[in-house]
């Protein structure tokens, strides 16, 4: 048997489940003036190591790299944010005018250790809001990320920000916390070892060792004058909005593109894979990309952690079944139940007997199939054009014309 590679997952009967999530997602980003794009799974592993940047975990260890039969050097897209920005200077879009809004969703690939809620081949919904440097562009996107959160019925997440400040600022910061973690160098576990001098600041959310983060000089202590107004502005118009958050110095994400605000959503029963979305502000990216400068802010959901927190919650709705179930009584009528199967599917749900089941097994396979009415036909309906519907949760049952048909299941 050929079984699937370790860190993926087939998709069964929960299928439905995902496509409600994407169709909530969806409408809400619709609702807010997103459109979608869609960009290929695979992209040149340049815009990763210049995107995401090549001190991350993402770039060091965690990409699906090869080498195609023309020699180029190929990643599967570990995210969505840089292909999006490759797309908008690729494209042109800004000529379009700003801000430009887009949402996306769909696989993306990490070589990380699979656990609960951690895969190597898992989902995003994210969303890019590309154009504007003010606060009240952060708030816009956040606000939206809960109304989607909300929108699936997610109640139990927090909201946690930070700023990381940018490049006039950062590298006081920097250098701050190697001299505090430079004499606490042997204790730390090997990835901070390597982390310290590749990329410091990511010795923050290192669970690990999480006991040393605590006294840790803080970014928010060292922004300079226009990333600490750029903060103190998000925090009013969260609070304005009444918006609850929490400030965590430990949220420095593991993308480097992010410049100023930076936040997660948690889910805390969750565990160790608590972050079931994340994102900020990425300011500099597309310049880095080689298009002109554009302030931009977004974020992304985890969809198999949103999954894994609505079963907590107890919050997965019940699987819609079917709207209609034909069934022929005997089998000279069953050509005639596939004719109205056929006709009725124009405007519902329907399945038919193929399986050559008696009336009883009929009626059991709609009861399985959460079929709302039935509609059987035998000799008589045929011949008198009037079909027995029955209402599967009432158990009414009338006998009534194909049109009527229509409005009663609409109804
Ligand atoms: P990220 O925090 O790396 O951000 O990923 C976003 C979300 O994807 C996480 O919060 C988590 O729910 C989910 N996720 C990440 N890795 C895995 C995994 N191995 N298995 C299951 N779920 C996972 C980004 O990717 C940024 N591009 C978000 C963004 C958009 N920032 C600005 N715009």
């Amino acid at each position: 048997m050929i079984s699937r590679i370790k860190g993926t997952e087939d998709t069964i009967e929960e299928s439905w489940l995902w496509e409600w999530i994407e169709g909530r997602f969806k409408e809400v980003a619709t609702n807010f003036g997103f459109t979608q794009i869609r960009t290929p799974t695979f992209e040149a592993t340049e815009l990763f190591d210049r995107g995401v940047g090549n001190e991350t975990d993402i770039v060091q260890k965690e990409m699906y790299t090869f080498e195609d039969k023309g020699g180029r050097s190929i990643t599967l897209r570990p995210e969505g944010t840089a292909p999006v920005m490759r797309a908008f200077i690729e494209h042109n879009l800004s000529s379009k005018g700003l801000p430009q809004k887009l949402f996306y969703y769909g696989p993306m690939f990490r070589y990380e250790k699979p656990q609960s809620g951690r895969l190597r081949e898992f989902h995003q919904f994210g969303a890019e809001l590309i154009g504007s440097a003010l606060p009240i562009a952060d708030v816009f996107v956040i606000s939206m990320a809960i109304e989607m959160l909300n929108s699936v019925g997610l109640t139990n997440f927090k909201l946690k920000i930070n700023s990381t400040g940018d490049e006039k600022c950062r590298p006081e910061y920097v250098k701050a916390l190697r001299n505090y973690y430079r004499d606490l160098l042997p204790k730390l576990c090997d990835d901070c070892k390597v982390r310290y001098e590749r990329n410091v600041l990511r010795l923050l959310d290192c669970k690990k060792d999480a006991q040393y983060a605590k006294d840790a000089p803080k970014i928010t202590d060292y922004l300079c004058s226009d990333c600490k107004a750029h903060f103190e502005t998000l925090k009013r118009y969260l609070d304005e909005l009444d918006i609850q958050y929490e400030v965590d110095p430990s949220i420095v994400r593991g993308l480097d593109y992010y410049t100023r605000t930076v936040f997660e959503f948690k889910y805390p029963a969750l565990g160790a894979q608590d972050a079931i979305g994340g994102g900020g502000r990425y300011d500099k990216l597309i310049e880095e990309l080689g298009g002109s400068k554009t302030p931009s802010v977004g974020f992304a959901f985890g969809i198999e952690r949103i999954i894994l927190a609505l079963k907590m919650e107890n919050k997965v709705p019940e699987a819609k079944g079917i709207d209609v179930y034909v069934i022929a009584v005997e089998d000279a009528q069953r050509v005639e139940s596939l004719k109205i199967a056929k006709a009725l599917s124009k405007f519902f749900t329907v399945d038919v007997d193929i399986m050559g089941r008696n009336l009883k097994g009929q009626f059991s396979q709609a009861s399985k199939e959460n079929a709302r009415f039935v509609i059987v036909i035998g000799e008589e309906e045929i011949k008198e054009g009037l079909y027995t519907i029955k209402n599967m949760k009432t158990g009414e049952q009338k006998r009534v014309r194909f049109s009527d048909i229509i409005e009663m299941v609409k109804t």
